[in-house]
């Protein structure tokens, strides 16, 4: 089995790799730098528990900057000094990047330094989901995991164990949203192979579930 050191290892390499925009037009998009996340406030969670629920109706505004930078913190932020993250993960061993498509373009989230980096300058919204809504909303995360990070088991084990790490960064953001009065869906309608392809992923990285994140409308 893979020490946690020679995980973190392996992480760092591809992550360095993961920065690198998949398209030629994304490499003129600088990286985003999202103000501090505020990391405090919101409801107390027995009443967030109490609001949680799944929207599937969106106005097409935008969540502010701040609100995007709390909201990435609380899915799957860095909470502690060792680099740990807001959701738990399998064996210590990060395998889930938070995609974040919007109107301008796809980002990912780096929570090291708390920014987007740029992946794509499409928007491909409307590919994260077999939903309507999901090409109008401001927002929808997709939940790509590192195959290749996942050693020693099955592919099966793969898509089990990257899928309990997707809950739980979705589920996260559920009680964000709850707290916030956003709105938001955790998504298996999704067609992962033709998002993957949309999203460039290479042959280890797969999608899990993608989440839409807004404000309820229509
Ligand atoms: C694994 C999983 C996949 C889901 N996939 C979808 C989906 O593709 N589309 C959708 O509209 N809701 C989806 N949902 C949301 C559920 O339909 C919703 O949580 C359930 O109906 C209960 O409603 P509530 O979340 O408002 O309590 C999914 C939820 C889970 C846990």
């Amino acid at each position: 089995m893979m020490t946690r050191r020679q995980a973190s290892a392996g992480i760092l390499a591809s992550a360095a790799l993961a920065a690198v925009p998949v398209d030629t037009l994304a490499q003129t998009m600088k990286p985003l730098a999202l103000p501090p996340a505020r990391g405090e406030g919101g409801v107390p969670l027995t009443q967030a528990l109490r609001l949680r629920h799944s929207t599937r109706e969106y106005s097409d505004r935008a969540p502010p900057m701040q609100v995007l930078s709390d909201l990435l913190w609380a899915a799957y932020g860095i909470n502690r000094p060792s680099g740990d993250r807001t959701a738990p993960y399998w064996r210590h061993v990060m395998v889930i990047d938070l995609y974040v498509a919007m109107a301008d373009g796809v980002w990912i989230y780096e929570p090291k330094s708390h920014a987007l980096l740029p992946h794509s300058k499409d928007d491909l919204r409307a590919q994260t989901g077999l939903q309507d809504f999901v090409a109008t909303a401001p927002l929808n995360l997709v939940y790509v995991a590192h195959g290749e990070r996942m050693t020693d088991i099955s592919p099966e084990e793969r898509r089990l164990y990257a899928s309990v790490d997707a809950a739980f960064i979705g589920q996260n953001v559920y009680l964000f949203c709850a707290s916030e009065g956003l709105a938001t869906v955790f998504r298996g309608a999704v067609d992962q192979a033709k998002l993957a392809r949309a999203l460039k992923l290479p042959d280890t990285q797969f999608v899990t579930f993608a989440q839409t994140v807004g404000y309820a409308g229509a």
